[in-house]
C-alpha cells in the first residue's frame, strides 16, 4: 500500500519547532541618560527634539518591559549593553553598571526568555571616540578588553552573541551621509573603520569561542538589502545591482569568513536602480502600488524572501531586525503578516531561518531622526514613560502562539472581501482589554 499523501494545512502557515520569536532594542535607544557616550556629546549641539535624554527610561523600567515581553508571549529578546556605561573612562570599569546589566539579564532569564545580546550597537564611550573611534586601530584592543571584562560576568545568562550591529550602516551614516558622530568626509577613514570592525569581530569571536565552548552561537547583525534593476534588460543596471549587492550584503562576511555561527540579518530596504542620466540612481518605481513607512521606506515583503534565499548558506539565519516606523498600526499589522509570510515561504524553500526579532519592542530614539518615527509594538509616552500595547503587538502574539500565521490573518493582507473586519473581530476583545501599563 502506498503511503498516505501528505496533507497541506490550509489553516496555518507553520514555522519550525523551536523558532525564536521576539523583538529587538539597543541600549542607547531605550535606556536614557547615557552621558558618557559619543552620541550624548554629539546631540548636545542639536535641537532638543533630537536629543536622547531619558528616552524610554528602560534603565529603570526594564522589569516592566520584560513583563510586557512575557505578556506578549515572546520567547526571545535581543538587546545590547552600553560600553560607555561599563567603561566610562579609559580602563576604569564601573562595578555598579556591571551589576546593573547582570540584573537586567537575570530578569530576562527569570521570565524564561532566550537572550540574544549585542556587544556593540553604534555608540562608543566618548574617550574612545576622542581617540578616533573605529578609525583608530587601538579601538580593536579597547573593545576586546571591554568584552573580556564584561563577558565572564554575564555569559551564563546569554544564549546568542551578536558582536557588532550593522558595520555598513555605521560607515554610511558617519562617512557618507554624515549624520552621525563624528561626521567626516574621509575615504581612508571608511576603509580603516571597516577593517577595524572586521578585526574586532574576529578577535571577539575567537575569544568567545575559546572561553565559552559550550556552543553559544556568535554572529553579527548585518543590514542586508534587496536590489533589482529598474529595466530587467539593462546591463548597466544589472551591474550596479551586482556591485551594490556585493558591497552591502557580502563584503563584511567575506572579510570575516569562518567566524560566524549564524547570519544575523536586519532587513529594511529595497533598492531599484534606474539608468537614464549618466549615473544609475536608486529609485522607487511603484509608489502607487507599494505602501511606504512614515520614513518613506518602501514596504516590499518579497525582498526578505530574496535576501534569505540569496544568503542561505550552511549556517542558520536569524532575522535580527525587521520592522516599520508608522503611526498607522493597521499598516504595521499588514507589514508583520506580509513579511512573515515571506519568511515562511523562504523556510519552505529550504532556508534555515531560526528566529525573527521585530524592530522594535518599544518606540525609541531613532538616532538623528529623534523620536518621531514610531517603530514599537508598544507605544511609549515620552513624558510619563507609560507603555501601551498596540494592536499589532497582539497580532504578533497570535502568530507566536500558533507558531505560524493563521489563515484568517493571511486573508487580511489578501484584501479579500471582509478582510478588514477579520482583524477587528479577532482582536476586538483583546484590544479593548489592553490598558496602560
Ligand atoms: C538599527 C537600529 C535602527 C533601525 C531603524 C537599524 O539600522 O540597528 O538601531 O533603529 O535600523 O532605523
Amino acid at each position: 500500500m502506498s503511503a498516505p499523501k501528505p496533507k497541506h494545512d490550509h489553516d496555518l502557515l507553520r514555522f519550525p519547532q523551536g523558532f525564536l520569536w521576539g523583538a529587538a532594542t539597543s541600549s542607547y535607544q531605550v535606556e536614557g541618560n547615557n552621558k558618557h557616550s559619543d552620541w550624548w556629546a554629539w546631540e548636545q549641539n542639536r535641537p532638543p527634539k533630537y536629543r536622547c535624554g531619558m528616552s524610554c527610561n528602560q534603565y529603570e523600567l526594564y522589569e516592566k518591559d520584560f513583563d510586557l515581553i512575557k505578556q506578549l508571549n515572546h520567547n526571545a529578546h535581543r538587546l545590547s549593553i552600553e560600553w560607555s556605561r561599563i567603561e566610562p573612562r579609559e580602563g576604569q570599569f564601573d562595578s555598579h553598571e556591571i551589576e546593573h546589566y547582570k540584573k537586567v539579564l537575570q530578569a530576562l532569564k527569570d521570565r524564561g526568555v532566550t537572550v540574544m545580546l549585542t556587544l556593540w550597537h553604534f555608540t562608543l564611550p566618548l574617550w574612545v571616540a576622542e581617540q578616533g573611534g573605529w578609525e583608530n586601530g587601538a579601538t580593536v584592543k579597547y573593545f576586546e578588553r571591554f568584552v573580556k571584562k564584561i563577558v565572564p560576568e554575564i555569559a551564563d545568562n546569554v544564549d546568542l552573541w551578536v558582536t557588532l550591529n550593522e558595520p555598513g550602516v555605521y560607515i554610511y551614516e558617519t562617512y557618507i551621509v554624515r549624520e552621525w558622530p563624528n561626521a567626516k568626509k574621509s575615504l581612508m577613514g571608511q576603509i580603516k573603520t571597516f577593517w577595524n570592525l572586521a578585526q574586532a569581530h574576529k578577535r571577539v569571536y575567537k575569544f568567545l569561542h575559546h572561553s565559552f565552548p559550550a556552543g553559544k552561537p556568535i554572529g553579527i547583525a548585518q543590514n542586508v538589502m534587496s536590489f533589482e534593476p529598474f529595466h530587467k534588460h539593462s546591463v548597466i543596471e544589472q551591474l550596479v545591482v551586482i556591485t551594490n549587492d556585493l558591497l552591502t550584503n557580502h563584503l563584511f562576511y567575506f572579510f570575516t569568513k569562518g567566524t560566524h555561527d549564524f547570519l544575523g540579518i536586519n532587513y529594511y530596504f529595497h533598492g531599484r536602480f534606474k539608468h537614464e542620466g549618466l549615473i544609475p540612481e536608486a529609485v522607487s518605481s511603484l509608489p502607487q502600488t507599494h505602501d511606504v513607512s512614515d520614513l518613506g521606506w518602501e514596504i516590499y515583503p518579497e525582498g526578505i524572501f530574496d535576501v534569505l534565499t540569496d544568503l542561505s548558506d550552511d549556517i542558520p539565519i536569524y532575522i535580527t531586525e525587521c520592522g516599520i516606523a508608522t503611526t498607522n498600526d493597521d499598516r504595521r499589522n499588514r507589514f508583520l503578516i506580509a513579511y512573515l509570510q515571506e519568511v515562511a515561504r523562504a523556510i519552505k524553500s529550504g532556508v534555515n531561518v531560526r528566529g525573527f526579532f521585530y524592530w522594535s519592542l518599544l518606540d525609541n530614539f531613532e538616532w538623528h531622526r529623534g523620536f518621531d518615527p514610531r517603530f514599537g509594538l508598544v507605544e511609549v509616552d515620552y513624558l510619563t514613560f507609560e507603555r501601551q500595547i498596540r494592536p499589532s503587538a497582539l497580532v504578533y502574539t497570535d502568530i507566536i502562539q500558533h507558531n505560524g500565521i493563521p489563515h484568517s490573518l493571511l486573508r487580511f493582507i489578501g484584501h479579500t472581501v471582509g478582510a478588514e473586519e477579520v482583524l477587528e473581530k479577532r482582536y476586538k476583545e483583546i484590544i479593548k482589554g489592553s490598558k496602560k501599563l
